[in-house]
C-alpha cells in the first residue's frame, strides 16, 4: 500500500489505507478494522473521527480558515448575499445572474405556509420558547408536504430543500409574533429574502413597514456567517437522521433540536445572558475566575471551539458588524463595551491562551440581534433559520453519496455481564 497506516494488535500486523482530500488532514480508512481485529476504535465526541466525505465546507482550525465550496467566509460576507451563498452551498458554484434570479424567484414562491399550520402555534403557551415551536412546526411540515418526501426522487429532494429554506423565515417570524401576541404577517415577495423576514417579524398589519437597508445588510451577513460549518453537532444529527431514510423535514427538525443546546447554537442566547449577568466591566475578573474554577460549571459562553484553535473568522466579521448596526440604529449598548473588555481580558489571560479559548461566532451575534430588536429567545431560532441551507446541502450530499449507509456507531460496554433473573421475593 503506497500511503498506509500500520497497526499491530492482537498479535496481528495490519495496514490501513491513508486517504487524502484536496486539502486538510488525511484520514486512515479503518472500515475493515472490526472485521480484521474484532476491535472498535474509541472516540467519544468524535474528536479524531471523520464521519463522511464532503465537498461543501472546509475549516482549518489552526489558521482560522472557513471556506464554502472554496470561497473564504470573509469574501462571501463582504461581497455575496445569503441567497447567492445558499445557491453556492447547494450547487457547488457561484450562480450566474440568471441562475441567481431563478433561484431567488423559486425560493420566494415557497415562502407561504399551509394555512392550517398556523393553528399549530395556537396549541403552544404564549411563553413557549421559540425553539420548542420550531422543533414542533418544522417536524410537522412532513404532514403537509407529502409530495416532496420521497428521498429517492431527486425532484422531491429539490422541492423539499427549497421549501425548507423558503419557509424557515416565515416559521421563525410566526414564532416571534405568537410570543408577543401580534398577528402573523404574510410574506411579501417584493422584498428580499432577508427584508421579507424582517417585515414578517417586526411589521404589523396596521402600518407599512420600511426595511432599513443597513439592518437588512447586517442581517443578511449574519445569515451568511451561520449558513454552514462542516460536520458540527447539528449537521451530524441531520446526516444521522437522514441515513435511516427519514424525510427531510424530520431530519431538519432533529438538527434544530440539537442546535438548541447551549454548547452549540444555544450559545448566542447564553452569551448575551452571561454579558447581562456580568453587567459592567469591573465584574469581569470575578467571572473569569469562575470560568477557570474546575469546581464551577460556569463557562464563558461564546468562547472556545472544538475546531478553531486560533480564532473564529466569523467572530471577526461579527464584531465589525456591531458598529455598523449601532451606527445605523443610533443605539449604544454598554454590553458591547463589556464584551470588548471581556474579550481583551480573556485573550491576555494565560488560562485562555493556553486552552486557545477566544470568541466564537456566538459571542457578538447576540449584541447585534438585541440591537435590531430580537429577544434573546429568538437568537438560536435565527441561527437555525440560516443553518437550514447548510443542513439541507449536507443532507443532499449524503443521500447522493454512493457509499452512504445507515449510521450505527458501536460502544465500549462496561455494564454487567450476563446474570440470571432473581424473583422479587428472593431479592
Ligand atoms: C458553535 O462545531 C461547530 O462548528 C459549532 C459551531 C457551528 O457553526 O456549527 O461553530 C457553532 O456551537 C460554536 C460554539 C458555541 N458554544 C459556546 O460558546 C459554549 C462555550 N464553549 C464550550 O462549551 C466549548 O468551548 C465548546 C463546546 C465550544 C468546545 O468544547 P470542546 O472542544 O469539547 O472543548 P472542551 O469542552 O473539552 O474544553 C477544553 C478545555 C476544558 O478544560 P480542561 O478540562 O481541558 O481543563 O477548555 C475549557 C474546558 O473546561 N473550556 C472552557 C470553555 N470552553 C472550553 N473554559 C471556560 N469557558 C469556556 N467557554
Amino acid at each position: 500500500m503506497s500511503n498506509s497506516a500500520k497497526l499491530s494488535t492482537g498479535g496481528k500486523d495490519l495496514e490501513y489505507p491513508v486517504l487524502s482530500g484536496t486539502v486538510g488532514p488525511e484520514v486512515i480508512d479503518i472500515r475493515k478494522l472490526y472485521g480484521q481485529t474484532g476491535q472498535f476504535t474509541f472516540d467519544p465526541g468524535f474528536t479524531s473521527t471523520a464521519s463522511c466525505e464532503s465537498a461543501i465546507t472546509y475549516i482549518d482550525g489552526d489558521e482560522g480558515v472557513l471556506l464554502h465550496r472554496g470561497y473564504p467566509i470573509g469574501q462571501l460576507a463582504e461581497h455575496s448575499s445569503f441567497m447567492e451563498t445558499s445557491y453556492l452551498l447547494l450547487n457547488g458554484e457561484l450562480p450566474s445572474t440568471s441562475e441567481l434570479a431563478d433561484f431567488t424567484r423559486t425560493i420566494s414562491r415557497h415562502t407561504m405556509l399551509h394555512e392550517q399550520l398556523a393553528t399549530f402555534y395556537r396549541g403552544f403557551r404564549r411563553d413557549a420558547h421559540p425553539m420548542a415551536i420550531m422543533c414542533g412546526v418544522v417536524g410537522a411540515l412532513s404532514a403537509f408536504y407529502h409530495d416532496s418526501t420521497d428521498i429517492s426522487d431527486p425532484l422531491h429532494r429539490k422541492i423539499s430543500s427549497h421549501r425548507l429554506i423558503a419557509k424557515m423565515p416565515t416559521i421563525a417570524a410566526m414564532a416571534y409574533k405568537y410570543s408577543v401576541g401580534q398577528p402573523f404577517m404574510y410574506p411579501d415577495n417584493s422584498l428580499s429574502y432577508t427584508g421579507n423576514f424582517l417585515r414578517m417579524t417586526f411589521g404589523v398589519p396596521a402600518e407599512k413597514y420600511e426595511v432599513i437597508p443597513a439592518v437588512e445588510k447586517a442581517m443578511d451577513r449574519i445569515f451568511i456567517l451561520h449558513a454552514d460549518h462542516e460536520q458540527n453537532a447539528s449537521t451530524s444529527t441531520v446526516r444521522l437522521a437522514g441515513s435511516s431514510g427519514a424525510n427531510p423535514f424530520a431530519c431538519i427538525a432533529a438538527g434544530i433540536a440539537c442546535l438548541w443546546g447551549p454548547a452549540h447554537g444555544g450559545a448566542n442566547e447564553a452569551a448575551l445572558n452571561m454579558l447581562k449577568e456580568i453587567g459592567t466591566p469591573d465584574k469581569i475578573p470575578h467571572y473569569i475566575a469562575r470560568a477557570k474554577d474546575k469546581n464551577d460549571p460556569f463557562r464563558l459562553m461564546g468562547f472556545g471551539h472544538r475546531v478553531y484553535k486560533n480564532y473564529d473568522p466569523r467572530a471577526t466579521v461579527m464584531q465589525s458588524t456591531v458598529r455598523e448596526v449601532f451606527d445605523a440604529l443610533k443605539v449604544n449598548d454598554p454590553l458591547f463595551e463589556t464584551a470588548l473588555e471581556l474579550e481583551h481580558i480573556a485573550l491576555n489571560d494565560p488560562y485562555f491562551i493556553d486552552k486557545k479559548l477566544f470568541p466564537n461566532v456566538d459571542f457578538y451575534s447576540g449584541i447585534i440581534l438585541s440591537a435590531i430588536g430580537f429577544p434573546t429567545t429568538m437568537f438560536t431560532v435565527l441561527f437555525a433559520l440560516a443553518r437550514t441551507v447548510g443542513w439541507v446541502a449536507q443532507w443532499n450530499e449524503m443521500i447522493s453519496d454512493p457509499n452512504q449507509k445507515i449510521g450505527r456507531p458501536r460502544q465500549l460496554y462496561t455494564g454487567s455481564t450476563e446474570r440470571d433473573y432473581v424473583p422479587l421475593d428472593k431479592r
